[in-house]
C-alpha cells in the first residue's frame, strides 16, 4: 500500500455557501493533516490527529503555509482547440468557421491528436485542474489520443467524439449512421476503463440534422448513465438560425428536449440567453447549465446571469468551465475571476467562498460525481490542489494585508494563475513538480 501524508491548511466544502459568513459551509483546518492511501484520501483532519493514523514511515510532505484543496473541475473545454485560443474574430459563427473547424480537421491524423493530447493534459495538470469534461474532435482517432491519454495519467475525465453532420467543412462531417457507430465504439472502447467516462456529445443543434439527433436520442436510451454535452443559447446570431433549423421547436432548449436530451446528466454550455420558460424546462429535467465566462466576454457572447438563475423559485443547475479554446484562459481561478466581473456588470455578488465551492464541490455535484470527487472527504479520490497566495512578488505584497480565509481566495482568484498552483496531486501522486 502508499501512504503518503499531506500537511498544510485544508479546505473542503460541505455544501453551497449561504454567505461570505457561512462557514458552516465548509471545513478548514489551519494545521491539517490529509492521509491518502493507494490513491483514496484516508483520513483528513487536525496533522496531530491524522498523523497518529498514519503508518509508520508513511512518506510525509509539508505543505505550509499553503492551502489544500480538492483539484478543480473544468466542466467544458475543447481539446482540439488549443491552437485555436487567441483567434481574432467578431462573434462565435465566424470563430467557428474562419479558425475552429479549419482547425479541428487536422484531428484527423492520430500522431496530431496524439500531440496535442500531451499538451492537453500538461495544461491541465499546471493549472490545478485534475477533472475536466471535454469536446474530442468529430474523429474517432481524437476521442482515441483524449482517453489514452486520460489513462496513462490516471485521470478522472469525461470526453466525447463529437457529433456533426452538416453546416461544416467536409473533413468534420460524419454521418447519423457514422455518428451512432462510432460513439459506440467509443463507449465499448473507453468507458469505464481507467477513470474515463464518456460523453454522448452532439456538437450543437446547427451541425446536426434532425436525422443525427435522432440518432443522438437513441444513445441517450441506449446509455441512460451517461453525460450528455452540447452548447446552447449562446450567442443572438446563433440562437436565431439554430430556431430557423428547427421550425417545430418552441425555442432552442426545446430542440434538444423533442430528442430526448435534457436530464441530470446533461451539460449545455453557455446557456447564456434562456428565456423563463426554458429556464423552467431546465430547471425540471435537473439539467446543467455551464457558464463558460472568459469565453462568453471573449466573444462578446454576453453575460449570463447567474445568479438569477440559482435564485429563482426553480432553479438551475451550474458549471463553471474555461471553454478552451473561444475561453481564454486554462485557469480556473482566472475563470472565476471574469465569472466574479461578469456577475458585477449585473449588480450581482459572486463572493469568494462560492467561486471555490463551484470550481470544486459545486462541478463534482453537477457531474454527479461528488462522492469521488470536489471534496477532501475520506473516501473519496485524492485529486488535490495547493495553492500559494504569495506566488508572484505584487501577490506576496497584497498578502501583507491580508486578514481572514476569504480575503485570501479572493486575491488568489483575482490574481492568481497557473503561477499560484504550488503542486497538483491527481490520485495522490504529485504530477506539477515532474511537467516538462
Ligand atoms: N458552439 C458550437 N461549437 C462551439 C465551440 O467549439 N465553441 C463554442 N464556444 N461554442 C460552440
Ligand atoms: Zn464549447
Amino acid at each position: 500500500m502508499t501512504t503518503t501524508l499531506l500537511r498544510g491548511r485544508l479546505l473542503s466544502f460541505h455544501r453551497a455557501p449561504l454567505s461570505l459568513a457561512d462557514s458552516q459551509s465548509y471545513l478548514y483546518e489551519e494545521d491539517g493533516g490529509l492521509l491518502i492511501e493507494d490513491g483514496l484520501i484516508a483520513a483528513v483532519g487536525p496533522y496531530a490527529d491524522v498523523k497518529a493514523k498514519a503508518a509508520e514511515g508513511a512518506a510525509e510532505i509539508d505543505h505550509r503555509p499553503h492551502l489544500i484543496m480538492p483539484g478543480f473541475i473544468d466542466m467544458h473545454l475543447h481539446f482540439p482547440q488549443m491552437q485555436v485560443i487567441a483567434s481574432y474574430a467578431a462573434n462565435l459563427l465566424e470563430w467557428l468557421n474562419t479558425y475552429t473547424f479549419p482547425e479541428e480537421c487536422r484531428f484527423v491524423e492520430s500522431a496530431h491528436a496524439q500531440r496535442i493530447a500531451t499538451h492537453f493534459y500538461d495544461e491541465l495538470i499546471r493549472h490545478g485542474t485534475t477533472t475536466a469534461v471535454a469536446y474530442c474532435s468529430v474523429h474517432k482517432t481524437s476521442a482515441d489520443a483524449f482517453f489514452a491519454e486520460a489513462m496513462k495519467r490516471n485521470m478522472r475525465m469525461v470526453g466525447g467524439k463529437v457529433m456533426m453532420d452538416r453546416n461544416a467543412p467536409q473533413g468534420l462531417l460524419d454521418t447519423p449512421e457514422m455518428g451512432y457507430d462510432e460513439t459506440r465504439q467509443v463507449i465499448a472502447e473507453w468507458h469505464g476503463k481507467g477513470r474515463n467516462h464518456v460523453a454522448i456529445t452532439p456538437r450543437f443543434a446547427i451541425t446536426s440534422t434532425p436525422a443525427q439527433m435522432e440518432a443522438t436520442s437513441a444513445l441517450a436510451r441506449e446509455f441512460p448513465d451517461l453525460h450528455i454535452q452540447t452548447h446552447l443559447s449562446e450567442n443572438h446570431d446563433e440562437i436565431k438560425f439554430t430556431c430557423e433549423l428547427y421550425p417545430e421547436a418552441i425555442d432552442y432548449t426545446d430542440i434538444y428536449a423533442r430528442y430526448g436530451l435534457l436530464g441530470p446528466k446533461s451539460l449545455f454550455g453557455h446557456a447564456i440567453h434562456l428565456s423563463e420558460r426554458e429556464a423552467d424546462v431546465m430547471s425540471d429535467a435537473g439539467a446543467v447549465a455551464v457558464h463558460c465566462p472568459t469565453s462568453n466576454l471573449f466573444l462578446g457572447s454576453g453575460l449570463f446571469p447567474l445568479k438569477a438563475l440559482t435564485r429563482r423559485q426553480n432553479p438551475v443547475r451550474i458549471g463553471v468551465a474555461t471553454d478552451i479554446g473561444g475561453g481564454s484562459s486554462y485557469s480556473m481561478l482566472k475563470t472565476m475571476d471574469e465569472a466574479y466581473k461578469i456577475q458585477q456588470l449585473l449588480g450581482e455578488r459572486l463572493n469568494p467562498l462560492e467561486s471555490y465551492y463551484l470550481m470544486t464541490r459545486g462541478n463534482a455535484e453537477a457531474l454527479s460525481l461528488a462522492d469521488r470527487i470536489g471534496t477532501l472527504e475520506p473516501g473519496t479520490e485524492a485529486d488535490l490542489v495547493v495553492l500559494d497566495a504569495a506566488a508572484t512578488p505584487a501577490m506576496a505584497l497584497k498578502m501583507e494585508t491580508v486578514k481572514t480565509l476569504p480575503e485570501e481566495l479572493f486575491l488568489l482568484q483575482t490574481m492568481g494563475d497557473d503561477r499560484a498552483i504550488a503542486e497538483t496531486y491527481v490520485a495522490g501522486v504529485a504530477l506539477k513538480a515532474v511537467l516538462r
